[in-house]
């Protein structure tokens, strides 16, 4: 049996990638390298010494599908990454998130919905907003998406709950993942930002190694202890096995619900400043950085209540929030541009 990973080049694809070889997995991973590059295939070869079975498919693209399908016909369980993720550019070009992200998945639960081939898919902390309660739970009730990406998190989410209900042989795992940093250990791997990073973790290691010149806070006197936003940072390895056990919890059947939603953070809410200082001591290394205005959309407060996957699934965040900035700069350090 073969387990396919839609956008497997990706940041979180070629981490959960890697970690399924690891296991003696066989894997099929499909990208369109649009927002991923082929190099990646060269990390997870010189990491776990195999390589995954590789198709440059579109995931949105039916004839590329059906195509695959007919070709590796034991694919017993999917993980779906493949989609655009930038906030910014979804609020500028939705159409292209529409296309993209919600075309992808159709295509994609086209094939397995008949063929009851279970899916874990790749959603995020966006779809709750700005929450009510913190830590935030599951059941927290869902609020309008604030961009079109969200929106598309949250479409993709509702998609799959409508196509449980309607094939009851056909099993999901909807993952809300908070915010993913860090790389593998290795730093073979990592994530590798296309322009200018948006996201914290890249924008603050390449202001390090002095690629911008200085890390904007973006905010700092916000109803928070310091004033700056509040997130919760979860290693990218330590997501990556969160997959693999969600993975097999459904191929043993051990869910309730045909469609189970869990979220993937470590608990714990980190400012902005303090995410700066833990990335000061665990690599010695100034930021170089100032307070500035609040990011238009940005929530104040998210952190995620991860009690539901650790009992149903057994899965818990291992990795420290040090050990997760460590590991982002090790593979900043080694990026070759
Ligand atoms: N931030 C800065 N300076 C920067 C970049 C970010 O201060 O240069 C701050 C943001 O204001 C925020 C925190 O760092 O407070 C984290 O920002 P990120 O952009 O890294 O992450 P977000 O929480 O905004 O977004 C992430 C994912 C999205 C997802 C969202 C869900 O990147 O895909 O979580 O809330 F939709």
């Amino acid at each position: 049996m073969k387990i396919l990973i839609t956008g497997g080049l990706g940041y979180i694809g070629s981490h959960v990638t890697t970690l399924l070889l690891q296991n003696n997995i066989d894997v099929v991973v499909i990208d369109n390298l649009e927002n991923s590059r082929i190099q990646v295939l060269d990390g997870i070869k010189s990491i776990t010494g195999k390589l995954p079975l590789f198709r440059k498919i579109d995931v949105s693209n039916e004839s590329e599908m059906n195509q695959l399908f007919d070709e590796f016909t034991d694919i017993g369980g999917v993980i779906h990454f493949a989609a655009f993720k930038s906030v910014s550019e979804s609020v500028s070009e939705p159409l292209k998130y529409y296309n993209n992200n919600l075309g992808g998945l159709q295509q994609l639960l086209k094939q397995i919905v008949t063929r009851s081939i279970p899916l874990i898919f790749s959603s995020s902390c966006t779809v709750y907003g700005q929450s009510e309660t913190l830590p935030i739970r599951e059941d927290e009730p869902l609020k309008p998406a604030t961009s079109p990406y969200g929106s598309t998190k949250k479409i993709g989410e509702q998609i799959i709950e409508d196509c449980c209900k309607a094939y009851p042989d056909f099993k999901a795992i909807l993952l809300r993942y908070f915010n993913p940093i860090g790389a593998h250990s290795s730093a073979k791997i990592g994530e590798y930002p296309v322009g200018v990073p948006q996201n914290l973790v890249p924008y603050l290691t390449q202001t390090v190694r002095g690629i911008r010149p200085v890390l904007k806070v973006f905010g700092s006197s916000y109803d928070t202890p310091d004033g700056s936003c509040i997130r919760d940072y979860i290693h990218v390895m330590d997501l990556a096995q969160a997959h693999i056990e969600s993975l097999d919890y459904l191929l043993k059947k051990k869910n309730v619900e045909a469609c189970e939603v869990y979220n993937v953070g470590t608990g714990n809410g980190v400012s902005v400043l303090e995410l700066i200082e833990s990335f000061e001591s665990a690599t010695g290394k100034k930021v170089p950085f100032e307070l500035s205005d609040p990011r238009p959309g940005d929530t104040v407060s998210a952190y995620a209540d991860p009690s539901k996957i650790e009992t149903n699934i057994g899965w818990k965040a291992r990795y420290s929030l040090e050990e997760s900035l460590y590991s982002a700069w090790k593979w900043e350090e080694n990026i070759k541009n």
